[in-house]
């Protein structure tokens, strides 16, 4: 078995954002209720015509470059989305683009707990002594599939890309210490965006339906409230179990960006002072899979997180998913 270490991070955002203001014109709704209840005040949202894959590619770019890995040596790219360019895949996109020629290519999909679903993934095949180098992608574009009528979902989301690159490490120590996920299906009627198209037409009318597409985020904002609250200490908990760690330990709390409420409860509970939470939704709102790389890069270049430090990851949403991934940085 190999150990393996967090080498690089990289993230890119769309340039065309959207203020809190800006939706005010949209929607009934204020600068005020929106940032007392989320604490996200702007948006960063996909130009018509502009692609995620590019994002995702520059993203895993900076990574490369800040893990002195070079593209020609990446083994595998995972690209955590629930809103790829392409339905068939939008991984290989990115190893195209990022010239990661011997690289194979793959999406995973599993909304706002994508990218630790991702990493520890990725960090698995290295663990196994597979691959040497993986590029772990969080991307999506939710701005996609919003109804921009309907306030209730509209303030939340924005467009993002962040990513991280895994590597072999030769002394055999693990930078991912510990891992809790789980998944409960029945949870899904409170946040899903479900195919809407036609399908098949009997063949007796001739031909087969081109339609397809899926429709808006629907959302019970109160239950994904509760459930979060609930669901992040807990499995932050169980990760710190498995990698045989106390919460005294944990440096920095780097936690999906989708509501100041739920990332200052879950401090609380687990006794982190808020200023260890990693919090960078004001600026982005709820980027879904791509919320914990595009946090953690800033934080990196910023310095605030320093080589050895140990960060509690926890990505939750809708699946209803959730995981947790206690890595050393
Ligand atoms: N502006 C003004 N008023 C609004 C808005 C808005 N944008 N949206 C809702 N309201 C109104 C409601 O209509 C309601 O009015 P009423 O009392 O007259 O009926 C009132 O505000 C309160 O609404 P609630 O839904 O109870 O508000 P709440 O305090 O629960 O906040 C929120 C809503 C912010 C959505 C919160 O529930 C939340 O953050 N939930 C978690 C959502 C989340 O994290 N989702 C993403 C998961 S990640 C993934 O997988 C994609």
């Amino acid at each position: 078995a190999s150990g393996v270490r967090l080498a690089g991070v990289g993230s890119s955002v769309p340039q065309t954002f959207l203020t809190n203001d800006d939706l005010a014109k949209l929607v009934d709704t204020s600068d005020e209720w929106i940032a007392s209840r989320t604490g996200i005040k702007k948006r960063h949202v996909l130009a018509a015509g502009e692609s995620l894959s590019s994002h995702a590619a520059a993203a895993s770019l900076k990574a490369l470059q800040m893990a002195g890995v070079n593209p020609e040596d990446v083994d595998l790219v995972v690209m955590a989305t629930s809103s790829p360019d392409d339905l068939f895949g939008s991984a290989t996109a990115v190893q195209a683009e990022i010239g990661a020629t011997k690289a194979a290519a793959f999406d995973l999909t599993a909304a706002c707990s994508g990218f630790v679903m991702a990493l520890v993934t990725g960090a698995q095949f290295i663990r196994a002594g597979t691959y040497k180098n993986v590029v772990v992608i969080g991307a999506d574009a939710l701005s996609r599939y919003i109804d921009w009528r309907d306030r209730s979902t509209c303030i939340l989301f924005g467009d993002g890309c962040g990513a991280v690159v895994l590597s072999a490490k030769e002394d055999g120590s693990c930078g991912l210490l510990g891992l809790d996920m789980h998944s409960d299906g029945k949870g899904m009627r409170h946040l899903n965006c479900v195919f809407a198209g036609e399908g098949m037409k009997p063949l007796s009318e001739g031909q087969a339906s081109d339609e397809g597409s899926y429709r808006n985020v629907q959302m019970n904002g109160q239950e994904v409230f509760k459930f979060a609250v609930r669901a992040v200490p807990t499995v932050i908990e169980a990760a710190l179990v498995d990698a045989k760690m106390d919460k005294t330990q944990i440096d920095w709390l780097v936690m999906h960006q989708a509501n100041m409420r739920i990332m200052s409860a879950a401090a609380d509970r687990l006794g982190v002072p808020p200023e260890r939470v990693v919090s960078n939704l004001a600026q982005y709102g709820n980027t879904s899979a791509a919320s914990i790389p595009l946090a953690l890069d800033e934080a990196v270049r910023r310095g605030d997180i320093k080589p050895g430090e140990v960060l509690a990851m926890a990505g939750f949403g809708a699946g209803l998913s959730w995981a947790s991934a206690i890595v050393r940085w």
